[in-house]
């Protein structure tokens, strides 16, 4: 694998693991065990940060990269790419006021917020997937290019 593949399949990966913890920390509230819902709800936090982290060294030092399968589906792929982005935005301001109000101890609304901010990132998690799919595994991934010019393409 080269560095242009490895480095996408670490960051899809944590986001992958960042919403198993996810499940499973929604899982431990309902079972009421407060303490370890806490601990593993930071641990999802963790790893969507280390997540973005990878994401966003990627963007600048490498770039992104462009659509490498067929130029009829890439008009789908683009609208697929940008809802992906919108779901990832919603869901780390989500992520940050879900976990603000928990530590404000405002539990009534972090438990509302918590439960519409676990399904936004069980859908970016999904939708992350499959971008990741269709730009590395089913069709040959691109050249890399700056950000701008891989999203809206040029
Ligand atoms: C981004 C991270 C977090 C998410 C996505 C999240 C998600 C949720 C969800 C979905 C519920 C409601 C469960 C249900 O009734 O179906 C909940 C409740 C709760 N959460 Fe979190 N949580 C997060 C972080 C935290 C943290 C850091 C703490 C502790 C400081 C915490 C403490 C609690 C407590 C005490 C409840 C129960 C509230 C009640 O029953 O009134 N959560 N959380």
């Amino acid at each position: 694998m080269d560095m242009f593949t490895l480095f996408p399949t670490i960051s899809t990966s944590f986001i992958v693991i960042s919403a198993i913890l996810v499940a499973i920390g929604w899982g431990l509230i309902i079972k009421g065990r407060r303490e370890a819902h806490k601990k593993v709800m930071i641990a999802a936090a963790v790893a969507a940060l280390i997540f973005f982290i990878i994401y966003a060294s990627r963007t600048i030092f490498v770039g992104n990269t462009n659509w490498g399968g067929p130029a009829d589906l890439e008009i789908y792929y683009r609208v697929f790419l940008i809802f992906h982005i919108v779901l990832a935005t919603v869901a780390a301001v989500f992520g940050l006021t879900t976990l603000v109000l928990a530590f404000k101890e405002k539990f009534a609304k972090h438990r509302k917020w918590g439960r519409t901010t676990a399904v936004i990132w069980f859908f970016t998690a999904i939708t992350g997937v499959a971008v990741y799919i269709l730009l590395y595994v089913m069709y040959p991934g691109g050249h890399t290019k700056p950000m701008i010019d891989a999203i809206f393409g040029t």
